[in-house]
């Protein structure tokens, strides 16, 4: 079955032709952050003007590339939730022009099931049941996924979303929009245990995450350094931050997993890209005999080719759309 997707839930606007949840025939993605690297972060206004430009040469680009037409795809998938109301009402409006024009079924995809289903594609026999850590810009979550459309969710964020810890640090840093990226290649050169930083716990919530202490205390050390005069060293700053990032989230984590006992641990979303996050994780799995997926690189951030594969499952189990879909902001992955 071949699944034409679209994504538009943030700042890329995205098309992609996936054929039966695993194999990308196309994936097109066009990036706005140039536009909200001078804002500091997304403009939703902007976000939505822009996807509204970009759509009909993305959606146009991936058939294509993929040297199909529309009438020869069986059915359109398209994130409906959650994320920018203005960015996801253009995503979802071409969606469904496409799929009545082309008399094809129309499958509504929830964006963080999208990015769970990345690793479906870049690993091919990655099945559930598993647990997964979700985390990216807007979420964090750590997911019972018990079948492809089946989920729990067992722990989450009590404030900030784990890439928001990343974007909010870098930022005072004077690091561009978005900072989780640059932060990780500076903290390369660092020494991680030169600034220490609080490692919280949540009462009565072993599994939850939360990420304020860090971020006013990342943001009070390099003011009370500035105000003496002292020179803030980058790497070693940048290092700190990413180790106590992660440790928040492989502690949380891996204590989920000892606790239910899923041996398969599948990472997901932006920060799923992370260097330290990977290899903390890849190390451990190694050594107490859990295995581990994450999505290639270029899956990790927002396209849609995850949102094809996602599609498929969902197709299977009956979750079509008709033409009265309309995106939401907000919805929880368990439905
Ligand atoms: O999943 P995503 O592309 O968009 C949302 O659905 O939110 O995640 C974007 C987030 C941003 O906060 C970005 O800084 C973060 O993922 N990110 C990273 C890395 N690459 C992207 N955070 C840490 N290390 C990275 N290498
Ligand atoms: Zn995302």
């Amino acid at each position: 079955m071949t699944i034409f997707a679209i994504e538009s839930s943030c700042d890329d606007t995205a098309a992609a032709v996936v054929q039966d949840g695993r194999k990308v025939l196309s994936s097109v993605v066009a990036s706005q952050v140039f536009r909200h690297v001078e804002f500091g972060g997304v403009v939703p206004e902007i976000a939505g003007r822009m996807h509204c430009e970009a759509i009909s040469g993305v959606v146009k680009e991936a058939l294509s590339q993929a040297q199909m037409k529309i009438q020869d795809v069986d059915a359109i998938a398209v994130t409906a939730y959650p994320g920018l109301i203005g960015s996801l009402l253009v995503g979802v409006n071409f969606a469904k022009g496409l799929a009545m024009t082309a008399g094809k079924p129309l499958i509504p995809v929830h964006h963080l099931r999208g990015h769970i289903a990345a690793n479906y594609i870049s690993h091919p026999d990655l099945e559930p049941p598993f647990l997964c850590l979700v985390v990216s810009g807007g979420h964090s979550h750590i997911v019972e996924v018990r079948d492809f459309t089946d989920m729990r969710i067992i722990g989450r964020t009590r404030d900030d979303a784990a890439g928001e810890a990343f974007d909010k640090t870098a930022r005072t840093m004077g690091l561009p929009y978005p900072g989780g990226v640059h932060m990780d290649k500076l903290a390369e050169g660092g020494n991680p245990n030169a600034f220490t930083f609080p490692v919280p716990k949540v009462s009565g919530s072993p599994y939850d995450f939360s990420f304020s202490g860090l971020k006013t205390a990342v943001i009070n050390t390099i003011h009370h350094m500035q105000q003496k005069g002292q020179e803030v060293p980058r790497e070693d700053m940048a290092a700190s931050v990413r180790q106590s990032v992660v440790s928040i989230l492989t502690d949380r984590f891996l204590l989920a997993a000892r606790d239910t006992g899923y041996k398969k641990l599948v990472l997901a979303g932006g920060v799923s890209a992370n260097s330290l996050l990977r290899r903390r994780m890849t190390e451990f799995c190694a050594e107490n005999g859990f295995s581990l997926c994450y999505p290639e690189l270029s899956l990790c951030g927002d396209n849609a080719a995850m949102i094809g594969a996602q599609g498929y499952f969902e197709f299977l189990r009956g979750s079509t759309a008709d033409m009265s879909l309309n995106a939401r902001a907000e919805r929880s992955i368990e439905y």
